[in-house]
């Protein structure tokens, strides 16, 4: 029988991309499942609500009215505008419709943006600990990721001065993620001013990723478009609305820049899936007050997990102010994040993430999402205690 050799066939850059741990660490859990075993699933950054019944409603309507086909490239413009709205809602900023670009998750736009921007041998100035991609996306495109070693003391916040000391002749980009994942950190309304001070300085685009927005329980929301128009910002519905496996997100863009990401898009993915798109105009203009209550339901959770974390002995030396994450420092326990996240697993049935996954600025940490039930999150914590007591007698 005719065997493929990989080594000769794939390319070396597709076999350097390190795996999405966090994806690894929810396959194994869920091949424990598969087993009979009782997982408690605090690794993935998944809200644990349903999709609304009214998104629902407005995707099987359009079904049945037969939205299936291809939309323009740049999407729906009904769904552009209600974007365009809610950023001037929320922030007061005046978009065109026309800079909008929707896209199959936030994912994509981030490749897409990536693939717009960078030459070999470019640079993207980034937070380290960083979210796991981040990185991957640009080495794979021949760019180098440049990292700010940013400290939990001030809650892994990315500060100008650090990063204007990061500039160079090959900077092509700053990456910004608040809220962040993996720390939860929001940044303040100066650190993003700053930012922006030093993107329309040196003409370096800053890219936001702003998938997190709506989700905080400290501070005020914003957008790098209050500061700077020099910025391409990626957001979707993925978190916000609970609708991960919908997969829908877009970029907004400089004018200037739509029709390259438009001509990468219509090549590469042609649009995003129709239907969704009608689903997404419900979520953006129907109610928003069940939003408001799932912010405060992971409220509630985040102020349980840090407490039980804290009193476990795991050090957390700034509250999380954003997003549904738990950075914490797991170095007493052990330096190897993944080995203790498998350990974790397989004997306390707790899928947790190794922070080594968002970069050797986070080894040593364990990143827990409370995205999951305050039920579930006690029982994970229940369980964990036990490990860690049977560990620390041990
Ligand atoms: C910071 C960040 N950006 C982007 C994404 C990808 O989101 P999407 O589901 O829209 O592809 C995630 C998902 O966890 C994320 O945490």
């Amino acid at each position: 029988m005719f065997s493929i050799n990989s080594e000769c066939i794939l390319s070396k850059k597709s076999e350097d991309i390190p795996p999405f741990y966090v994806m690894e660490v929810l396959e194994s859990a869920q091949a424990l499942e598969a087993e009979g075993r009782h997982i408690i699933h605090l690794e993935v950054g998944e809200p644990d609500f349903p999709t609304a019944p009214h998104i629902c409603e407005a995707a099987c309507a359009a079904i049945s009215r037969g939205a299936t086909k291809y939309t323009h490239s740049q999407g729906l413009l009904s769904l552009r505008e209600a974007i365009v709205e809610s950023y001037h809602q929320k922030f007061g900023v005046d978009l065109s419709p026309d800079q909008v670009i929707i896209t199959s998750g936030t994912s994509p736009a981030l490749l897409m943006v990536f693939m717009a921007l960078l030459e070999k041998m470019d640079e993207v100035i980034m937070s380290n600990p960083y979210y796991a991609c981040y990185p991957n996306f640009v080495k794979y495109l021949g760019g180098t990721p440049v990292f700010v070693y940013t400290s939990e003391k001030n809650g892994f916040a990315l500060e100008p001065e650090t990063v204007r000391q990061c500039l160079s002749p090959n900077t092509k980009a700053i990456l910004i993620n608040s809220p962040s994942n993996p720390s939860g950190h929001v940044m303040s309304p100066e650190s993003l001013k700053g930012l922006a001070e030093i993107a329309d300085e040196k003409g370096i685009p800053i890219i936001s990723d702003e998938i997190y927005q709506g989700l905080i329980y400290d501070g005020d929301d914003h957008t790098i478009l209050e500061y700077t128009r020099n910025a391409f910002v990626l957001n979707g519905f993925s978190k916000l609305y609970a609708m991960t496996g919908w997969r829908l997100g877009y970029i907004i863009c400089p004018p200037e820049c739509v029709r390259a990401i438009q001509k990468i898009h219509q090549n590469f993915f042609i649009c995003a899936n129709s239907f969704v798109q009608e689903a997404a105009i419900a979520a953006l203009k129907g109610p928003q007050e069940y939003i408001a209550e799932m912010v405060q339901t992971y409220n509630t959770r985040r102020q349980y997990m840090l407490k039980r974390l804290i009193e476990m002995g795991f050090e957390v030396r700034k509250e999380p102010m954003g997003a549904f994450y738990v950075l914490a420092d797991a170095r007493k326990y052990c330096s190897d994040s993944l080995a203790l996240s498998r350990r974790i697993l397989n004997e306390a049935g707790v899928a947790v993430t190794p922070g080594i996954d968002f970069g050797n600025g986070a080894e040593g940490y364990l990143r827990f999402s409370y995205a999951n039930s305050i039920e579930n999150i006690k029982e994970g914590m229940d369980r964990l205690e036990a490990f860690l007591q049977k560990e620390l007698e041990g």
